[in-house]
This record gives structure tokens, C-alpha cells and sequence, in this order.
């Protein structure tokens, strides 16, 4: 099969200023020109997976792992999954810190009888795994933390792009994604984020969750937004079940995004299917998304700010 894949970076209100489209259209296109060769080299679609959410994490760019967001007390705590579309097995963990790429963890759950964990456990396990203790703090981080703290906490959602001239003018959602389809037929979806920013300590975020993150082998959906929109959605599993029901992507991403307009519902997300069809959609003006249809790297960074769903053959 050639092989397919699409990442995500967040999604959220229009990017101001070509500097700033420019910087994030880089960071996702390199990404895509270093994982896609592992694809097509006959590396696993979770190999894959995992390179893929671990470079967008280490990017402090990207609202999860360096670069993080801040919860209302000034701590990073960041939640990841994957989920495996063949064995249909879902991992996670949820509000960990001090850990460099959530993403092994997940990746590490995967074989284990216990497959989510939280903070308390996630953290002994990453000890277990004798994983370095790291801080994901970034100075412009931790300075949209203080400049809400002085205002007190009156946004609900931080900057999902971590760049000073956007973040003044953006209220982003942010969550870093990655979804492939190996030459085996494989289909693997992972999911990281560092949360909204600004919430409150023992919110769940999505991302960890069926609603953010969940593959079948017909379909596989990674989402970003606001994890509360999305949840009531329960977007990721909506969709695949929909195309796992026998609906084309095309479709069910229609319907779903259909229902969580109505909905008023702010989110985004990124789907391939198991015949190798790649989609995309979002209820708000930009989706931070790039993807590799087995000839050349597009994106969807200058798509209408009124564009809902798009698909690629
Ligand atoms: N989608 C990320 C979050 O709401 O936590």
C-alpha cells in the first residue's frame, strides 16, 4: 500500500502576520519530510506515529511537551495517547509532568495490562522506566502565564503557537497530533497536548481520551480544540465509527463536522481511512495541519477561514 500520512499542531483563530504562517508552515513540513521516509521505507505506522508526535512535542512551538502550556497554577501537566487501528488498543496517560515526550509512555502502555494512567502513577512509571526528570518550561510560556495571572485568568484557552506576535492576537486550541497509514495497511493515531492553559489542576484533557484520540483499521482521527467541545462530541470516536459502519471518510467527517457547528462546538481534526483517503476539518478559522499523499507535502494553513472539511485523495 503507499503509504499516508497527516500531523496536526493545533487549530484555532486566524494567523496573524505571514512571519508567523511562514514559521509554523516550516516546522510542520520538515516534520513531514522526516517521518514520511520511515513510511515508505516499510517502517510501522507506529514507529511512525511515535517519531512524528515526539518531534511535534519537542518543537516548542507546539503546545505539548517542550513548550507546554501552564495549568492555573503555574505547572506544566501534559496528557498523550495512541491508539492502535489494527489491535484496536488504546493507551494513555494523563497530566504527567516532568517528563520530556508523553508520547513513550503511551507508546510504552501499549503492551502492558494497564493501559491509561494518571499523574500520580504515570509519574512511578516513567521512574520505573528510569525516563529523566525534564522541564518542558519555555520563557514564552511562562510569560503568558504571568501576563493572565496579572489579568486574572480571564482567558479559557492559552496560545496554542508559542510565537510573542501571535500570541497576543490569537486564542488558540492547542494539541499536536499525528495519524499513518504504513505499507502494511496499518493505521495508527496519537494524540499530546499540555491542556487548554490556565485550567484547573485535575482537568482531563481529550487528548487522552477515545473522544481526542481512536483508530479502528478502517479509520484512525487525532482532534485539537477545546477538549470539553470535544468530549461532547466524542469527535475521534464518532467519525471512525461512522467509516468503520461503512460510511467513506469523506462522509462521515461531513456529518460529524455538520453536528459540531450546530453545536457550536470549537475543534479541529485530522483522519485517514484505511483505503488511504486523507481528511481534515475544523469548526474554527484555522487548522495548523500538513500531510504527505504519497506524491508531494500539502497543508492546510491558507485554507478559507469558512473551509469546514477538506479531503485528498
Ligand atoms: N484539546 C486539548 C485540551 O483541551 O486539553
Amino acid at each position: 500500500m503507499q503509504p499516508k500520512l497527516i500531523i496536526h499542531g493545533g487549530a484555532g483563530s486566524s494567523l496573524k502576520g505571514k512571519g508567523g504562517v511562514d514559521a509554523v508552515r516550516r516546522s510542520l513540513h520538515q516534520i513531514i519530510e522526516e517521518v514520511y521516509p520511515l513510511l515508505l521505507s516499510g517502517g510501522s505506522a507506529k514507529d511512525a506515529v511515535v517519531l512524528g508526535c515526539k518531534l511535534l512535542e519537542d518543537n516548542p512551538r507546539f503546545n505539548a511537551g517542550t513548550g507546554s502550556v501552564l495549568q492555573s497554577d503555574g505547572q506544566i501537566r501534559m496528557s498523550a495517547a495512541l491508539m492502535d487501528g489494527m489491535s484496536q488498543s488504546f493507551s494513555g496517560v494523563i497530566n504527567i509532568s516532568r517528563v520530556k515526550n508523553p508520547i513513550e509512555l503511551a507508546q510504552y502502555l501499549q503492551n502492558s495490562s494497564d493501559r491509561v494512567l494518571s499523574d500520580y502513577g504515570a509519574t512511578e512509571l516513567a521512574r520505573e522506566l528510569q525516563i529523566p526528570s525534564y522541564n518542558g518550561l519555555t520563557d514564552l510560556r511562562l510569560n503568558e502565564w504571568i501576563l493572565e495571572r496579572q489579568d486574572n485568568f480571564q482567558r479559557s484557552m492559552a496560545g496554542v503557537v508559542a510565537e510573542p506576535e501571535l500570541a497576543e492576537t490569537s486564542d488558540r486550541r492547542g494539541t499536536i497530533g499525528v495519524v499513518a497509514l504504513d505499507t502494511e495497511g496499518n493505521l495508527v493515531v496519537g494524540t499530546s497536548t499540555g491542556g487548554k492553559g490556565f485550567e484547573r489542576i485535575g482537568r482531563v484533557s481529550d487528548s487522552a481520551m477515545p473522544a481526542g484520540n481512536y483508530a479502528t483499521k478502517y479509520a484512525a482521527v487525532s482532534c485539537t480544540g477545546i477538549g470539553e467541545d470535544i468530549i461532547d462530541e466524542c469527535l475521534a470516536a464518532r467519525v471512525v465509527v461512522r467509516v468503520t459502519d461503512g460510511m467513506s471518510l469523506e462522509a462521515a467527517m461531513q456529518k460529524t463536522f455538520d453536528e459540531a457547528t450546530k453545536n457550536q462546538r470549537d475543534l479541529g481534526a485530522i483522519a485517514l481511512s484505511g483505503d488511504g483517503a486523507i481528511a481534515w476539518g475544523k469548526t474554527c478559522q484555522v487548522l495548523l495541519a500538513a500531510y504527505h499523499d504519497g506524491n508531494r507535502i500539502s497543508d492546510t494553513l491558507e485554507l478559507s477561514e469558512k473551509a469546514q472539511i477538506g479531503v485528498a485523495a
